[in-house]
């Protein structure tokens, strides 16, 4: 995997010192920084102190023809993963809403392709302003990401909402948004987050992953091309995201997250057992391909060829659908997401399924393709998350990212639902 990059816009208040801090820590975590400074933000860090954490140069003046001429903004606006504005003033909160672009750091933001963090710090009152809420608004309407500042007292002497959330947990933002692991104790192999609380801290999430196998003989069976990444992905996003995670997984060839509690089955039958011993839970996220037939008795020997030329009759039985199994049971979690794997009219089969299984969502996959360029296998996919309220598409993304918008949009739904 190459080195994560972000670019590091700071616009000028007071907490632009806290930038310093950030860079350090970023830099901790494997993430290379390229820092931008406003010509406010100069009054507060110098490009020297920000030069020499970053060991980058720092850019400032998009008129130093030199360095336009060397790396155009454009350029310098893709080359990162994600552009994060820490802090970000209601000034240039206000320049981003309205697509101003009067200097290099603003100029940045309008011409980057990439996603966008916004830190804001500012005093309470201009928090609290209806054009900055306005802002605010217009920008999470416009995909940017927008942390939540702390309370507390603040420079200014006021007290209230405004202040610049603390680094550690602007970093793990940052990694959380860069889909990165969380860094770990080099002696208990743990993660190391100290920040405050994360968006699943003290739920369980379970999921399901990979295929499963049908014995028919010992040594044959009934499976299918799921490589269970997609599943392995949302526990890791999970866990990173602090929840306890119960990972079921059949069988694949993959390596168990950081912070997954991980139970192997085989087949559908213990699929369901291993499920329903994990409940109650918080969400489920069905992304387990399970078999959706098994032999109605699998032989005890292999089964030879008898010299008559016909194959051994193969009778099937159903398997037990987890999935709906979940959305009738007694112990139903609060959130159930099933996932779809489709070829054909994707969200309208989406939409039976959900109806079909009483999930809350269903993830559909579309798996049309040629085996082995398809979604199945691959590292990347398209999903159409189908709810009761509409649809969602997102458009060929890595399934790291899939996984942590999915869990960004389970945090989401369970911090507005009871306990
Ligand atoms: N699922 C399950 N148990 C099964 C079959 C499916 O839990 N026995 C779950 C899958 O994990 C997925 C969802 O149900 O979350 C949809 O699975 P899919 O195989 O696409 O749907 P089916 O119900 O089998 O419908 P069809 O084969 O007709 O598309």
């Amino acid at each position: 995997m190459t080195q994560p990059r972000v670019l590091l816009i700071v616009s000028g208040g007071i907490a632009a010192y806290k930038s310093l801090e950030l860079v350090r820590l970023l830099r901790k975590r494997g993430i290379a920084v390229r820092a931008v400074l406003t010509a406010a933000a100069e009054k507060f860090v110098t490009p020297l102190s920000l030069g020499v954490l970053t060991e980058d140069h720092v850019y400032g003046d998009m008129f130093d023809l030199k360095e336009e001429r060397e790396i155009g903004h454009i350029q310098l606006s893709r080359q990162a993963d994600l552009v994060v504005v820490a802090p970000a003033t209601a000034d240039i909160l206000a320049k981003m809403a309205a697509g101003i672009a009067d200097d290099l750091a603003t100029t940045l933001l309008l011409a980057t392709d990439k996603p966008v963090l916004a830190v804001p710090a500012m005093n309470v009152r201009m928090w609290h302003h209806a054009a900055t809420q306005r802002n605010l608004a217009q920008l999470r309407e416009d995909g940017v990401h927008i942390m939540e500042p702390d309370s507390g007292e603040m420079a200014c002497g006021e007290y209230g909402r405004g202040r610049l959330p603390e680094p550690e947990q602007i970093a793990a933002e940052i990694a959380r948004l860069i889909a990165l692991p969380s860094p770990t104790d080099p002696l208990t192999g743990q993660p190391d987050f100290e920040g405050p609380e994360l968006p699943l801290t003290g739920r369980h999430v379970l999921i399901t992953a990979g295929p499963t196998h049908e014995p028919i003989d010992p040594v044959r069976y009934i499976a299918n091309r799921s490589s269970g990444k997609q599943g392995f992905a949302i526990a890791a996003a999970a866990a990173r995201a602090g929840a306890r995670v119960t990972l079921v997984a059949g069988p694949v060839n993959l390596p168990t997250p950081q912070g997954v509690e991980r139970m192997n089955v085989e087949t559908a039958r213990e699929m369901m057992a291993a499920v329903e011993a994990a409940l109650p839970a918080d969400a489920a996220i069905m992304v387990a391909a399970v078999a959706d037939w098994r032999t109605a008795d699998a032989a005890g020997q292999k089964i030879k060829k008898d010299g008559s030329g016909k194959p051994a009759p193969l009778s099937l039985v159903e398997n037990p659908d987890i999935l709906a199994t979940l959305g009738k049971h007694r112990q139903r979690p609060t959130l159930l997401v099933g996932f779809a794997a489709e070829t054909e009219k994707v969200a309208d089969h989406a939409r039976a399924k959900l109806a079909k299984k009483s999930a809350d969502w269903i993830v559909a996959n579309d798996v049309s393709g040629a085996p082995g360029a398809s979604v199945m296998g691959g590292d990347a996919n398209s999903v159409h998350i189908v709810t009761a309220d509409g649809i969602e598409s997102w458009e060929n993304l890595p399934k790291d990212v899939v996984a942590t918008r999915l869990i960004e949009k389970v945090a989401h739904a369970l911090s507005a639902r009871p306990d």
